[in-house]
C-alpha cells in the first residue's frame, strides 16, 4: 500500500522517480505526487488518480530543469479521501521541507491537535501532513533534516516508512521505517530509496536491507544508516537476482497475463536446487534443523488473501504426507485469538510481499509465545524473513499484477516440499514414496505448461459471461480452496459476486443461490480418488437438476463428468494433492479474461493494493 522512490544523483530527477513510481503502481494508484529539488527551492507536483493524471500535470507544467534530488509517491489511500488536497508529498507552512508517507500514524490526531495550537496551519485530511509541520519545527530549532526525522520519529505511533527533503539541505534525502517496507539501491555516484527493488531495478541490482526503526541518509556519495537514537546501524546489502525484463510486460497487454504465462517458469525456479541427484530434498537455507523439525507437534499456518488459500492446501498435503495436525488461519483473526502455542508448535507465515501487515503481527503474535517460525514469502529483504527463525523463498520473480498468479503456485510448491521434507526427516514416508512424489512434483512445469496451451475455451467462455450477476465455484478436499481462489480472483478482477463453496456443504445451504442458468464452476478431483470424485458428480447432478450451468473442471479422459457439464474442461492428469498447480489456472485466466472483457484494468483492480502494510 502506497509507493515510495527517492532520488539523489546526476540524472534528472523527475524522471528516474516517475519512472520508479510506475513500477510501483501496484502499491496503490488513488494519486501520485513528486518532490524535487533544484536552486535550493522546493517544488512538488501532485494529482489524484492514477500516475498518468501527473504525467499529464508535469508534461502541462514542467518541474525546475536541473533537479537531481527528488521523491515521489503513489498512494493507497488510508486517511483523508482520494484527491488532490490529501495526495502526497505534504509540506510544512513555510513549504521548504516536503514528506511521503507509506502506512498509518496511529497517533496523528494528538500530534496535529498540539501543531494547530502552535499556529501550524494543516490543509490535509491524512495523518502524514503532522510530520511535514514537525519536521518543520526541529528544522527551526537548528536540527540537520537527518536529526529532525530522527526526533520526529521517537514521536510517532504505528507504521510509516517516511521519506523527507528540505530545501536547505540540496544534498541529501533522508528516509526513516517502522514496519513498513523501505529499501536502499547502491548505485555509481546515486542512490535509490523505494518501497521495493523494482523502482530502482533499471539503475541497479545492488541493495540493501533497512532494519526496524531506522534512519537513512541518503545522499550522491553514500549511505549512512542509523537507529532512531542515532547509533550506527547494521545492515545487510544483498544483490537482486533478476533483472528489470523481470519488471516489465514484455509484449503483454498486462502483467497479469504475463504472469500467468510465466507460471511453468516459476514453479520450476521454485523446485531448482531444492532435489538432489539422490530425489531426497535439501531444503537448507531454511535455517531450521531436522531435530527441531523432527520435535514439531503441531502446525499453525497463517497468512492471508491468496496465500491463506495455499495455507489451505498445505493443510491436506501436510497432514497426508507429514502426519501432523496442522491448522490455518486468516492472520487477521489469529492474531487477536489467544492461539494455544509452544516451543514445538511450527508455525508457517505465506506472504508474498514479505510485508502484509497481519501477516507481520500474526508472527509477533506467535513469537510470544515461542513457537518456531517459518516463513515462506518471494520477496528478498523483505520483512517477513527477518522476522521468522528460517524462511523458503518461493523463486516467482516479481508479482507485479495487484491479483496473485505465478506466486500462489510457487506457494503451493513451497508447501509441498516443506510437507514432503517433514515426511522425509520425521520418516512418515519412505524414502522411495518421497522420491516418488518429488519426481511428480519435478514434472510440474510441463503439466502447467500444457494447460496454458488449451486455455482459448475458456477466454471463450468467460467472454460469454460477462453479463452474468454471479459465478459460483465447487470443490472437495484441495479442490475446495482452488473453489475458494477463483472466487476470489473473479471478485478482485470483475467485481461480480463470486463464492466458492465445499461441494458437500452445497446440501446445507448454498443450494438454495440455485437458478435457472446461474453458472456454477465445479473443481473435480482425479478418478483415482473415486469415492471423492463420485461425491462430486452427485453434486454436480444435484445443482444442474436444479437449473445451474454447470462449468467442470475434471482430468483428461474423466467422461464420467461429461454428461452432466454444459461445458467441460481438461486438465492433464496428476496427483490428488498436486491438482491444484493444473486446476487454479483455468481460473485465473477466466477472471482475467471475463475482466478484460468487461473493460477493468486487471492490473489494478479498483480499492485494492498489492501489499497491505496497515491493518
Ligand atoms: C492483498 C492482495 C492479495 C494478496 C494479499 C496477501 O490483499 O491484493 O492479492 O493475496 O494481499 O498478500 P501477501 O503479500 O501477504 O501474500
Amino acid at each position: 500500500m502506497c509507493g515510495i522512490v527517492g532520488y539523489v544523483g546526476s540524472k534528472p530527477a523527475v524522471d528516474v522517480v516517475v519512472d520508479g513510481l510506475a513500477r510501483l503502481e501496484y502499491r496503490g494508484y488513488d494519486s501520485a505526487g513528486v518532490a524535487l529539488l533544484a536552486d535550493g527551492e522546493l517544488a512538488t507536483a501532485k494529482r489524484a488518480g492514477k500516475l498518468v493524471n501527473l504525467r499529464n500535470a508535469l508534461a502541462e507544467e514542467p518541474p525546475p530543469a536541473g533537479s537531481t534530488l527528488g521523491m515521489g509517491h503513489t498512494r493507497w489511500a488510508t486517511h483523508g479521501a482520494p484527491n488532490d488536497r490529501n495526495a502526497h508529498p505534504h509540506t510544512g507552512c513555510g513549504g521548504t521541507v516536503a514528506v511521503i508517507h507509506n502506512g498509518i500514524i496511529e497517533n496523528f490526531a494528538a500530534l496535529r491537535a498540539e501543531l494547530e495550537e502552535r499556529g501550524h496551519e494543516l490543509v490535509s485530511d491524512t495523518d502524514t501532513e503532522a510530520v511535514a509541520h514537525l519536521l518543520e519545527e526541529e528544522i527551526k530549532d537548528g536540527a540537520a533534516l537527518p536529526e529532525a526525522l530522527r526526533r520526529v520519529c521517537r514521536r510517532l505511533e504505528g507504521a510509516f516508512t517516511l521519506v523527507a527533503m528540505e530545501a536547505g539541505d540540496p544534498d541529501t534525502v533522508v528516509g526513516a521505517r517502522r514496519n513498513s517496507p523501505l529499501v536502499v539501491g547502491l548505485g555509481e555516484g546515486e542512490n535509490f530509496l523505494a518501497s521495493d527493488v523494482s523502482a530502482f531495478i533499471a539503475h541497479t541490482r545492488n541493495a540493501m536491507e533497512l532494519g526496524q526503526d531506522q534512519v537513512v541518509e541518503l545522499r550522491r556519495d553514500g549511505v549512512t544508516v542509523t537507529d532512531f537514537d542515532g547509533k550506527p546501524a547494521e545492515v545487510k546489502e544483498y544483490h537482486v537476482d533478476w533483472d528489470v525484463s523481470a519488471a516489465e510486460k514484455g509484449g503483454y497487454d498486462y502483467f497479469m497475463l504475463k504472469e500467468i504465462a510465466e507460471q511453468p517458469r516459476a514453479v520450476a525456479d521454485t523446485l531448482l536446487g531444492r532435489i538432489g541427484t539422490d530425489g531426497r530434498l535439501t531444503l537448507d537455507e531454511m535455517r531450521i534443523t531436522d531435530e527441531e523439525l523432527r520435535e514439531v507437534d503441531k502446525i499453525i499456518i497463517v497468512a492471508c488473501g491468496t496465500s491463506y488459500h495455499a495455507g489451505l492446501i498445505a493443510k491436506y498435503a501436510i497432514e497426508h504426507w507429514a502426519g501432523l495436525p496442522c491448522e490455518v488461519e486468516l492472520a487477521s483473526e489469529f492474531r487477536y485469538r489467544d492461539p494455544i502455542l509452544s516451543r514445538t508448535t511450527l508455525v508457517i507465515a505465506i506472504s508474498q510481499s514479505g510485508e502484509t501487515m497481519d501477516a507481520l503481527m500474526a508472527v509477533r503474535h506467535a513469537r510470544e509465545q515461542h513457537a518456531k517460525l517459518l516463513g515462506i514469502c518471494n520477496v528478498n529483504g523483505s520483512t517477513l524473513p527477518r522476522e521468522c527463525d528460517g524462511v523458503l523463498y518461493t523463486h516467482a520473480g516479481p508479482e507485479i499484477a495487484v491479483a496473485s498468479t505465478k506466486a500462489f503456485l510457487t506457494q503451493l510448491v513451497a508447501v509441498y516440499l516443506i510437507a514432503l521434507y517433514l515426511a522425509q526427516v520425521r520418516g512418515t514416508k519412505w524414502g522411495d514414496e518421497v522420491f516418488a512424489m518429488v519426481q511428480l512434483l519435478a514434472a510440474m512445469p510441463e503439466k502447467v505448461e500444457k494447460v496454458l496451451e488449451t486455455m482459448e475455451p475458456v477466454r471463450e467462455l468467460a467472454r460469454s459471461l460477462a453479463g452474468e450477476k454471479s459465478v459460483l465455484f465447487l470443490g472437495r478436499h484441495v479442490g475446495f480452496p482452488v473453489a475458494l481462489e477463483g472466487a476470489l480472483k473473479l471478485k478482485e478482477l470483475a467485481y461480480m459476486h463470486a463464492e466458492g463453496f465445499a461441494a458437500g456443504e452445497l446440501k446445507h445451504g448454498p443450494i438454495a443461490l440455485i437458478e435457472e442458468g446461474l453458472p456454477v464452476i465445479v473443481v473435480v478431483p482425479p478418478r483415482a480418488r473415486d469415492v471423492l470424485h463420485d461425491k462430486i458428480v452427485s453434486n454436480i447432478q444435484e445443482i444442474r437438476a436444479r437449473g445451474a450451468r454447470t462449468i467442470v473442471i475434471a482430468e483428461d479422459g474423466d467422461t464420467s463428468v461429461a454428461p452432466y457439464a454444459d461445458t467441460l474442461i481438461s486438465v492433464p492428469a496428476v496427483p490428488t494433492l498436486l491438482q491444484p498447480l493444473v486446476t487454479t489456472v483455468p481460473l485465473q485466466v477466466f477472471a482475467c479474461e471475463l475482466a478484460t472483457a468487461k473493460g477493468h484494468d486487471v492490473d489494478q483492480p479498483r480499492n485494492l493494493a498489492k501489499s497491505v502494510t496497515v491493518e
